[in-house]
């Protein structure tokens, strides 16, 4: 299948990363928002990317427009019925992503692949709620989109092959590399990385080093480009304990048990860059 137009649902920071990578290759992307005002932070998060990019000499003036052109917003899930693909970044809330598919499988024509970019929630169960199984995918991208190049493309018991191939091949056209994985909590990367942010928490609050010494030294001692709380607070402190209570409940690892801090400064309403404060701040 020849994806050409792609639907977002959801523009908050990942939807608005995934919108930006698409338009960059030259899709066309119709992004939905539950109202305006989300419609318009969306809208934001996009022309400040592009426009840091331009700053930087790496996007031309035009090209910038030729990007932001190619992007159409709006609040109706009805614009998504001609659609190649549609891929869903909205809230880890699984009640909310099966009521979302459900209407995606009405509204959208039956070719259509319908994606989600779930990080922890199982695909399998978007995929049942629908009249389609063999055409649902996880498509997951990393924070932030436009730069991280993987995709790990996530099949169910029930995905055709011929979709995941399509689909894998698609995240090259993207200047991304595919990683096909199986429908289990985490996936790869979270199921790795994960444990071991959660790990930092939980040395922190042993009070084994202090944050910018547990930073420190896994940047400067291991080479990441950011320490475990730089990158908590990146990827979202709520996200965190999501992925985390996820892998908790499949595993029953004690490894995998959130961490008491971790959830005190979600409780808290500290969950990062996306609240201006997480375990750094304010930022
Ligand atoms: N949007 C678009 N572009 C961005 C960006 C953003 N939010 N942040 C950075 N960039 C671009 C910059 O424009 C710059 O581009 P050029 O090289 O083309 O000029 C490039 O990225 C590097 O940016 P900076 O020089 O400002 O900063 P940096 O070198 O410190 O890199 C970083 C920033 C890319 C975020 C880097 O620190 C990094 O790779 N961090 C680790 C990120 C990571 O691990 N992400 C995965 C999280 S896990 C996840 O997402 C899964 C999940 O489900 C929870």
């Amino acid at each position: 299948m020849a994806f050409e137009t792609v639907g977002v649902v959801g523009l908050g920071t990942m939807g608005a990363g995934i919108a930006e990578v698409f338009a960059r290759a030259g899709l066309r992307v119709i992004g939905v928002e539950a109202d305006a005002e989300a419609l318009a932070r969306g809208r934001g998060h996009v022309e400040r990317s592009t426009a840091r990019a331009a700053d930087r000499g790496k996007l031309t003036a035009g090209q910038r427009a030729e990007i932001l052109g190619r992007i159409t917003l709006t609040t109706s899930r009805e614009d998504l019925r001609e659609v190649d693909l549609v891929i869903e970044a909205i809230p880890e809330v699984l009640d909310h992503k099966v009521s979302l598919f459900q209407d995606l499988d009405r509204i959208c024509k039956p070719e259509t692949v319908l994606a989600t970019n779930t990080s922890s929630l199982p695909v399998t169960a978007v995929a049942a709620a629908t009249g389609r199984p063999g055409r649902v995918i996880g498509m997951h991208f990393f924070n932030p989109a436009p730069v991280m190049r993987l995709v790990e493309v996530v099949s169910t018991v029930v995905t055709a092959p011929g979709v995941t191939a399509e689909i894998s091949e698609l995240a090259g056209r993207l200047g991304k590399t595919a990683v096909s994985v199986g429908d289990r909590a985490g996936f790869v990367v979270n199921r790795l990385l994960l444990p071991y942010l959660n790990h930092a928490a939980v040395l922190l609050e042993l009070g084994i080093a202090t944050r910018d010494g547990i930073d420190d030294a896994m940047r400067l001692g291991v080479g990441l480009p950011m320490g475990p709380f730089a990158l908590l607070d990146l990827i979202g402190l709520d996200t965190a304990y999501e992925v985390m209570e996820v892998l908790f409940d499949e595993t029953r690892d004690r490894r995998h048990a959130p961490s008491p801090l971790l959830r005190e400064l979600v409780t808290a309403g500290l969950l990062g860059r996306k609240s201006g404060h997480g375990f750094y701040g304010p930022q």
